[in-house]
C-alpha cells in the first residue's frame, strides 16, 4: 500500500509542515520520519512513548481484527456512520484517534463512498505500530503511528475527530479540531459485556464513566448523546477468547476468571455503547 500524504501533517517535534521526500517525511528544520513499506508514517517522537512497544500488542490487534471482521459489531459501525455522515461536506477532514486496526474507518469510508458524493480526507492514527500496520491492509487512508498526547496535525484543521473505545486526551483533541468541529466519543455503556464480566470477576464493579466531565472540563460543550444496546449471536469459544483479548479485561481479570471465560462456548453477550457528540465551540 502506498503512503497517502496529507498537507495537514505537522512535525511532532516543532509543528512545522511535513513534506514527503521519497520514503520519509521531513520538516524545514531537518527532522525526518520514516514511511514504512506498508504505507504508514511513524510520527511518534521518543517523548510520546511510555514504553518500547506502546499501545496494543500484536496479539491484541490480531484478536480485534478477527473479531470485528466477523461482523459482531456491525451495528456499532452503522450507528457511527449514521452520526458522522450528515456532518460531511466536500472538503471535510475526519481523524480517528486511536484507530486500532482500522475497522471503523473502513466502514465509514466504504459506506460514505457508496451513498454520498463527498470524499472526505481520512487520517487514522494509533500509538501501536501493530494496529497501524493492520489498518493499512483495510483501506487507503493517511495512516500514522502517533499519540493522542501529541497529534501531528495542523491546529484547528479537523472537522470531525473520532475516539472509539480509546484513551482520549481532550486538550490535544481541542487543539486539532476546528472551531465548531465535533468530537464523537464512543465508549462502553454500563451493561457492556455484562455477562462476560460476571464470569471473569468475583464482583462486577458498576463505576460511572467520568469522560464526559473530563471533556467538558477541557472546554468541550456537550452535544447529543445516543446509545446502542443489542445482544450478540451466540459466540464461539474462539470469539469469546478474541473479545476478551481485545479489551482491558484481559489485564484486569484474575487467572481463574480468565480460565472460566476460556471454557465458555455458544455464549451471547450484551453490547452497550454510548455515542457522545462534543462540540469545540469555545476559545482555547
Ligand atoms: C480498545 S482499543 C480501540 C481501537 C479502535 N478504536 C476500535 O474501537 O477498534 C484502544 C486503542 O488505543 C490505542 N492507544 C492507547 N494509547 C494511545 C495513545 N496515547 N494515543 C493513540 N492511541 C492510543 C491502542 O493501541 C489501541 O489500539
Amino acid at each position: 500500500m502506498n503512503f497517502i500524504h496529507n498537507d495537514l501533517l505537522r512535525c511532532p517535534l516543532d509543528q512545522h509542515v511535513l513534506h514527503q521526500d521519497a520514503d520519509s517525511l521531513r520538516c524545514e528544520n531537518g527532522h525526518a520520519f520514516d514511511i514504512a513499506r506498508q504505507g504508514y508514517a511513524n510520527l511518534l517522537g521518543a517523548a510520546d512513548k511510555r514504553s518500547r512497544d506502546p499501545g496494543d500488542s500484536k496479539e491484541m490487534v490480531a484478536a480485534r481484527r478477527d473479531f470485528l471482521s466477523g461482523g459482531h459489531y456491525q451495528a456499532v459501525a452503522d450507528k457511527l456512520v449514521s452520526l458522522v455522515k450528515p456532518q460531511i461536506n466536500a472538503d471535510s477532514t475526519i481523524v480517528d484517534a486511536g484507530c486500532g486496526e482500522g475497522y471503523y474507518l473502513e466502514q465509514l469510508a466504504t459506506q460514505i463512498a457508496s451513498s454520498s458524493q463527498y470524499r472526505p480526507s481520512i487520517i487514522g492514527f494509533d500509538i501501536s505500530k501493530w494496529a497501524v500496520q493492520a489498518a493499512t491492509r483495510r483501506l487507503a487512508a493517511t495512516w500514522l503511528v502517533a499519540s493522542n498526547r501529541n497529534i501531528p496535525v495542523t491546529a484547528h484543521s479537523v472537522d470531525c475527530l473520532l475516539s472509539l473505545f480509546g484513551f482520549p486526551v481532550f486538550n490535544s483533541f481541542r487543539t486539532v479540531l476546528k472551531q465548531g468541529g465535533t468530537l464523537l466519543l464512543v465508549d462502553a455503556g454500563p451493561q457492556h459485556l455484562i455477562e462476560l464480566r460476571e464470569v471473569i470477576y468475583p464482583q462486577v464493579k458498576r463505576s460511572e464513566s467520568t469522560m464526559l466531565q473530563q471533556a467538558c472540563a477541557a472546554g468541550f460543550s456537550k452535544g447529543e448523546t445516543s446509545t446502542l444496546q443489542f445482544q450478540t449471536d451466540p459466540l464461539s469459544q474462539r470469539h469469546i477468547h478474541q473479545l476478551l483479548s481485545m479489551t482491558p479485561h484481559l489485564f484486569r481479570a484474575t487467572r481463574e476468571g480468565k480460565q472460566r471465560a476460556e471454557g465458555l462456548d455458544h455464549f451471547s453477550v450484551t453490547i452497550d455503547v454510548v455515542f457522545q457528540r462534543l462540540h469545540n465551540s469555545g476559545d482555547i
